[in-house]
């Protein structure tokens, strides 16, 4: 009851808009599309489970109620027509075929559970972190993305954790599904076959708070040979020489326009929307609201009352390019007041420049 509450509330009030299916996701009947190499083999055994027990349940209730009619009483004080106690043929018969069918039954489900969690030792591994309430896929060259991104025809292998509570990475066309449990690392592998590049949903399946229904992303399938050029390119900003990098940081429209070179390259703010996005969303609201932390909506420039930790006074601050650079690489330095000392650091987590488009992006937030 109470998390049907919390559910009813959470899509009341300021959770972000759950983002739709992506364009051209086809559901099947009943079930998503098979886009995983195990998705054929889990619907299998759900259908022979289905159907078998369809079987038994329309079988039994056929004779049952034709027993009802054939052998009710016809007179009263009528005795049973038959006195027999029991049938050893038919009895034989309903034990050793139904244990037979859930024989196979258990042999379809547990070779299909040890290939479920037995990841290929080839696999190419994805680190996610799971926090309430949003995704980050961290890939072997460092990049961060709030997007899943893999290679079609590759088995994947997922290495992840939580950085706070339980969450459950389950992407329905794949039928894969694992829980993400705080202190421990969890895994989870699929391969998608050439044939179904494209976007499906990623969702958390596991109730971890008031946005749990919007912990949304996409597992984004791209050809074999594409997906080193996607990788390559997915932080462009971090690809910039120094020097590129002052032009770009003076006139950022005019540097993407004159350097096509750098594909996908976005303006400060752009960036900086994204990494709020990525891992602040669930902290700092936009609308002014409070959250876990203080609201970012006119946020620069603000006068804040703060606790320093170190010294246990009070103090005022203003929201400036320093004090952000200390809230981002050590949290815990000044608390604002009516807050907890909750927030992590970010300290190797974001690079420089990304530091300086969440300035440039939470100037623009009036
Ligand atoms: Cu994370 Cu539900």
């Amino acid at each position: 009851m109470n998390v049907l509450l919390h559910l009813i509330l959470s899509q009341a009030t300021s959770a972000p808009a759950v983002t739709a299916p992506p364009a051209g996701y086809k559901s099947g009947w009943l079930l998503p599309p098979q886009a995983s190499t195990v998705a054929p083999q889990i619907d299998f055994v759900f259908n022979v489970i289905t159907w078998v027990c369809i079987a038994f349940f329309v079988g039994m209730m056929v004779f049952m109620f034709a027993f009802m009619g054939i052998y009710r009483r016809r007179t009263p004080g009528q005795k049973a027509l038959s006195q027999n106690s029991h049938n050893t043929a038919l009895e034989l018969t309903w034990s050793i075929i139904p244990t037979i069918i859930l024989c196979y039954f258990f042999w379809v489900g547990f070779t299909g559970f040890v290939n479920l969690t037995t990841p290929p030792a080839d696999a190419y591994e994805v680190q996610v972190t799971a926090q309430q309430w949003s995704w980050a896929f961290t890939y072997p060259n460092g990049h961060t993305d709030a997007n899943l991104h893999v290679p079609a025809g590759t088995p994947i292998r997922l290495l992840m954790r939580s950085n706070d509570v339980l969450h459950n990475l389950f992407v329905p066309a794949f039928r894969t599904k694992y829980d993400i449990i705080p202190g421990r690392y969890t895994r989870e592998w699929f391969t998608v076959p050439p044939e179904h590049v494209g976007e499906y949903p990623l969702v958390c399946a596991e109730y971890c708070g008031k946005d749990h229904s919007a912990m949304y992303a996409r597992v984004v399938v791209h050809p074999a040979a594409e997906f080193p050029i996607w990788l390559d390119n997915a932080d462009p900003l971090k690809r910039l020489k120094e020097e590129e990098y002052a032009q770009y940081k003076t006139d950022p429209d005019k540097f993407i326009a004159e350097h096509p070179e750098y594909a996908g390259l976005e303006t400060p703010v752009k960036v900086g929307e994204k990494v709020h996005s990525l891992y602040c969303r669930s902290c700092h609201t936009l609308d002014g609201s409070a959250s876990t932390g203080p609201t970012w909506k006119g946020i620069w420039g603000r006068p804040e009352r703060v606790r320093v930790t170190a010294t246990g006074q009070e103090a005022d601050v203003t929201v400036d390019e320093n004090y952000v650079l200390e809230s981002v690489e050590d949290p815990g330095q000044k608390v604002v007041k009516g807050f907890e000392n909750v927030m992590p650091t970010f300290k190797g987590r974001l690079y420089p420049r990304q530091i300086d488009s969440l300035i440039a992006y939470m100037k623009t937030l009036k």
